[in-house]
């Protein structure tokens, strides 16, 4: 009988083009808390009051104690073997791309890892609600990179832009705010492209990244979720793998690389 998993390896093995859409989920093994699972941050600190505009404008001081606190968090995490197997995958013989919903930056962090020296531009993924390491001023959008010890003791020493004095704040999507329009058209772009897409640790809740596997499917393609839960988009998958990222990716992806 043939398992999920030999009927979703191939599926990667025949598939010409794969996107990737990854959550909060692929970094769990690495220690990065999700947003929505039991103890997540969700919960215990209430991203959806913090995470907006609004709350920034009201309490910038509130806002950037609780993403430095993330900040040295997630600086603290490695990639781990799900993060790895996908950037292999990317860098490997079929054409690949990786869009995130994560700021936490551990794609980009497994890329060079994975390619060993070899050029790792194929596996830097699509950040599409942005990248916690980054600052970006709230007045005049120029990008920098984040500040590492960001001091929140008072409101007069958050950081401010170098060239407009404007307060910095991180580079992220907050709740109300629009997508960077390239990004999200990219992200979509390799969606259509694909004739498989392979969805990693995603409640797959969350508009418009969760469009991104529903473009694959109205254009042909084939769905392959991984989850250590079943999630709205479970009955549109082709394969549904259960269980943690970390263990099922490399198994799946890398089949030819472990013989
Ligand atoms: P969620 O926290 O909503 O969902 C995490 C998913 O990962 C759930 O479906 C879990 O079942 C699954 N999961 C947990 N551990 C896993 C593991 N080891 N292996 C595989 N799956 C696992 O996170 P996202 O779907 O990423 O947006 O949330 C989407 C967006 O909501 C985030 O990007 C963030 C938030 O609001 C912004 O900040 C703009």
């Amino acid at each position: 009988m043939t398992t999920e998993m030999e009927r979703a390896r191939r599926l990667v093995a025949e598939a010409d083009r794969i996107v990737v859409l990854t959550g909060a989920g692929i970094s769990a093994e690495s220690g990065v808390p999700t947003f929505r699972g039991a103890g997540g941050l969700w919960k215990s600190h209430r991203p959806e009051e913090l995470a907006t505009p609004e709350a920034f404008a009201r309490d910038p001081q509130t806002v950037w104690e609780w993403y430095a606190w993330r900040r040295g968090l997630i600086a603290d995490c490695d990639p781990n073997h799900g993060h790895l197997a996908l950037a292999r995958l990317a860098l490997g013989g079929t054409p690949t791309t990786i869009v995130t919903q994560n700021v936490d930056g551990l794609h980009t962090r497994a890329a060079p890892e994975a390619a060993r020296g070899a050029d790792p531009s194929p596996a830097l993924p699509v950040e599409v609600h942005g990248a916690i390491d980054r600052d970006k001023c709230s007045s005049c959008g120029a990008r920098t990179p984040g500040t590492s010890s960001v001091d929140t003791s008072s409101h007069g020493a958050l950081p401010r832009c170098s060239t407009c004095n404007g307060m910095l704040r991180p580079d992220v999507v907050w709740f109300g705010e629009t997508l960077e329009p390239e990004i999200l058209s990219r992200a979509f772009q390799v969606a259509q492209d694909a004739d498989l897409c392979l969805v990693v640790g995603t409640s797959a809740l969350v508009q418009p990244a969760a469009l991104v596997p529903l473009v694959t499917l109205q254009n042909g393609g084939a769905l392959i979720e991984v989850n250590i839960e079943r999630t709205p988009l479970s009955g549109e998958a082709r394969v549904s793998l259960l269980g943690p990222s970390g263990e099922l990716l490399p198994e799946l992806l890398d089949v030819g690389a472990a013989t």
